[in-house]
């Protein structure tokens, strides 16, 4: 009978750059490290679209477009023709990622398109849907692993939560639940990095490769409660409606897009999370009196803070959005930063408040492509920053430690870079 079983990565102060972007990584990838809302704020009041990249027009570094890409480059900056890119995947596609070094991963949901791209989403589709996650994922890895997590910090008064709670949470639960045990969860997540040279690279995606065809044979013939054993035995459907198995090569791809997506993104986005309460104490406190508003703290501080600030499609045909004329073969980049903060859809949309009314944003994505781990990143960061309320009394900024700020690149990968906090243990 199969044990339950949750384990935690540990990762040091060392291991920081694995899935984060601290500004010295950032500043030596040439990316723009400035706060982006402070460069956005210029372009609000402006046209919803306009042509030039975003980092031109924000007056930072270049971070994701090349000029030798060619062709032209449009920013596209309302809710309203941010909603219409992302809704018309026809004319705004994703085979945008084939320029990027996300490639790197090789091909994978994020840059398929179209049929193919919908028939290969189907196959995980169930499992990351809020049934499953608020089911299989919270009760089988998210409770397990904050406990184990919050057995730590329970021994002591101070913590830095972003390097003992919101990095390990995410890494551990998205290795775990598909099957990666965690002792080689960090080298895994390691050999996913997509800097270093390319002979580093090349290595890294051996290792990656070596890791998942041991599991994937050892699955095959002892199947487990995990995502590699779901992957090996789905089957696919082909265009002519036919199905067949997964291709070991499919599952690699796979998994190794949901552990890069799945880790980073919710560390970051849970920082950010606990250090607006912590800017913003009696906000803290209404959510630690009333529960019922986790839900719209989380919609809120993803709508007010994405980690991500914007997304590329590639132009496919030419086209007109918000009376902009936009040629095939451009480059839209999508900006869910300003989106977010459309003058037009929210009521002073500067300022965090978590007692909003419930309302669509873009910080996952929307359309074909919308965000796959949405329901769990959500979920892990509810389960999280309930077992902060209820077990760190007296929660607040350490004041040994210097202010916390945001750190990563302008554009993406944004996050705190420490949570410094000090608090009272509750027991029970
Ligand atoms: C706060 C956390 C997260 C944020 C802000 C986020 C954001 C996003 C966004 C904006 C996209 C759309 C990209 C595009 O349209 O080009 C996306 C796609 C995706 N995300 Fe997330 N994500 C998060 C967490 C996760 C988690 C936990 C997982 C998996 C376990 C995950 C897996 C994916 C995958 C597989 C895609 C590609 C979907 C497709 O192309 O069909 N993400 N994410």
């Amino acid at each position: 009978m199969e044990t339950k079983t949750t384990h935690t990565v540990d990762l040091s102060n060392d291991d920081r750059g694995v899935m984060f972007n601290p500004d010295e990584e950032a500043k030596a990838a040439g990316w723009g490290t400035d706060d982006p809302y402070a460069c956005l704020a210029k372009l609000y009041d402006g046209p919803p679209v306009l042509k030039g990249a975003l980092e031109d027009l924000m007056g930072i570094p270049r971070q994701y477009v090349s000029d030798q890409w060619g062709g032209d480059v449009y920013s596209i900056l309302s809710f309203d023709a941010v909603n219409k890119a992302f809704m018309d995947p026809d004319t705004f596609s994703n085979r945008v990622y084939e320029k990027m070094s996300v490639t790197a991963l090789g091909d994978t949901l994020l840059n398929m398109d179209g049929g193919k791209h919908k028939r290969m989403r189907n196959v995980s589709k169930p499992w990351f849907k809020p049934s499953f996650t608020d089911g299989w994922w919270t009760d089988k890895w998210i409770v397990d692993a904050v406990d184990e997590l919050f057995e730590r910090l329970m021994a002591k008064d101070h913590a830095d939560l972003n390097l003992e709670l919101c990095a390990p949470l995410p890494m551990s639960v998205v290795s775990t639940g598909f099957g990666i045990p965690a002792d080689e969860a960090l080298e895994f997540r390691k050999a996913l990095l997509f800097h270093g040279t390319r002979e580093e690279m090349i290595k890294g995606h051996e290792t990656a490769t070596r890791i998942l065809m041991r599991l994937m044979t050892e699955r095959r013939a002892y199947p487990q409660d995990d995502l590699i054993s779901r992957f090996v035995q789905a089957d696919l459907e082909l265009e002519d409606g036919s199905t067949r198995k997964m291709a070991d090569d499919e599952v690699m791809r796979y998994c190794n897009l949901i552990v890069h997506a799945g880790g980073g993104t919710t560390w970051r986005q849970l920082g950010i999370t606990i250090m607006a309460l912590l800017n913003h104490p009696e906000q803290m406190e209404a959510l630690r009196n009333d529960r019922s508003l986790m839900r719209a703290t989380i919609q809120e501080v993803t709508r007010w803070y994405p980690t991500d600030t914007a997304f590329l499609r590639y132009v496919e045909k030419d086209t007109v959005l918000e009376g902009v004329e936009m040629k095939e073969g451009s480059v839209a980049m999508l900006c869910l930063g300003s989106a977010n903060h459309d003058r037009t859809q929210w009521e002073d949309p500067d300022s965090f408040n978590i007692h909003r009314p419930l309302k669509r944003h873009f910080a996952f994505g929307a359309g074909p492509h919308a965000c796959l781990g949405q329901h769990l990143s959500r979920q892990e960061m509810e389960v999280a920053l309930g077992a902060v309320l209820d077990r760190l009394g007296d929660l607040r900024w350490n004041p040994d430690y210097p202010t916390a700020r945001m750190s990563g690149g302008t554009l993406i990968g944004r996050g705190p870079d420490a949570l410094h906090v000090r608090y009272t243990p509750v027991s029970g």
